[in-house]
């Protein structure tokens, strides 16, 4: 049969609040593309075009409106409503109608790693497994799933945020399953938080018995609903695939180094660029000092500033800052303007609709 994936970009946000007030995390742009994207990319590449995406009430519209039936994508998409984040087993539970009995790959779509799913996808259908799980040795287990393994590498046991973690192999938010897993998640009850959870799943399918294994990532592994994953993301992405494209105006007085891109509409005016950078459609950029690991989305205003490490997204405005803005994520609409000298470093996680004044 042949195998499904299902993506979940439903959820709270908590983390990335207050941007997720307003939007989507799965869509927050990173090298100015939504994150869930990048999920749909990676999975149509390992040649599963089946794909189901859990969407929440609040944000699902938005989610449904920009990313569309998949034919960008070369592939078909159901969305499946969540009515309120009860877990990511009990989104599983919810998408049973669209998954029926094929094996799937569940993939949390403000997820991204680097590898290549294919050999994942590969390992499980060979050995006929009835979960894989993807680990990531991590500096600190404490704040995640983490896994014990026995020598031929099979799971034995999970436990979520261990005080005294057994192991330092954090679960990546890549799994696949074989439909056995929704017999498991009918017998599941609701954890401490209240949520049905994918790791007691999986821990109820080591328990039987059955073929769970993991497979470590080779590459890096980023959870992007937080702010400095989402940053790092950022860092890694336009290191990895930016490159030059001016397609923007840019006076003479502008200077520019490294690899930039400027979308169509843009206009640059007496400033420096130093890349990689990568500048969406329809800015205006005047008297300003961009510096590498920037991403500035469509519709962005920027006048008399320097920033660097940061991600802008559309729509907002930053004028006559006489600091540095770096290691910054600034909301859509945003608007972030100084009207005194004051001679401090500014750190800033500024959500959507916001209105700043340094006065
Ligand atoms: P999380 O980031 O673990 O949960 P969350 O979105 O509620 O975020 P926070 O901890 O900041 O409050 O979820 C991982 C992914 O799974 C994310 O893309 C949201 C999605 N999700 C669902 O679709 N349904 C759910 O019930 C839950 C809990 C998460």
């Amino acid at each position: 049969m042949d195998m499904k994936a299902l993506i979940l970009s439903g959820g709270r946000g908590t983390r990335l609040r207050p941007l997720t007030y307003t939007g989507a995390k799965q869509l927050v742009p990173v090298v100015n593309k939504p994150i869930l994207w990048y999920g749909i990319e990676q999975i149509v590449a390992a040649g599963i075009s089946d794909i189901g995406i859990v969407i929440s009430p609040e944000t699902g519209d938005d989610i449904r409106s920009m990313t569309g039936d998949g034919s960008q994508f070369g592939a078909k998409i159901t969305y499946i409503p969540q009515d309120s984040p009860d877990g990511l087993a009990h989104a599983v539970k919810i998408a049973k109608p669209f998954l029926q009995n094929s094996p799937f790959l569940m993939y949390l779509g403000d997820n991204l790693i680097r590898d290549n799913l294919v050999n994942f996808v590969e390992k499980f259908t060979q050995q006929s497994l009835d979960a894989l799980i993807l680990l990531k040795q991590v500096p600190n287990p404490t704040a995640f799933g983490v896994a014990v393994l026995n020598q031929q590498g099979n799971v034995i046991r999970l436990v979520e945020k261990p005080k005294d973690p057994p192991s330092d192999f954090a679960l990546v938010g890549v799994y696949l399953f074989s439909a056995v897993v929704h017999d498991i998640i009918e017998t599941l009850q609701p954890s401490a938080r209240g949520e049905l959870e994918i790791t007691d799943a999986i821990q109820s399918l080591v328990d039987a018995d059955k073929n769970v294994m993991a497979q470590p990532l080779q590459g890096w592994w980023l959870d992007t609903g937080k702010k400095d994953d989402l940053l790092a993301a950022n860092q890694i992405i336009l290191d990895e695939t930016l490159s030059s494209k001016i397609e923007g105006q840019v006076d003479d007085a502008t200077k520019i180094s490294g690899r930039v891109a400027i979308g169509h509409g843009s206009t640059v005016i007496n400033s420096t660029i130093r890349g990689p950078v990568a500048i969406g459609q329809n800015c205006h950029i005047e008297n300003c000092f961009i510096g590498s690991y920037s991403s500035i989305a469509d519709g962005v205003k920027l006048t008399d500033i320097e920033l660097d490490h940061s991600v802008v997204l559309e729509n907002a405005t930053i004028q006559d800052l006489h600091q540095r803005i770096t290691d910054s994520l600034i909301g859509r609409k945003a608007q972030l303007v100084q009207c005194l000298d004051r001679p401090k470093a500014l750190r800033f996680m500024i959500g959507d609709d916001s209105h700043i004044e340094l006065t």
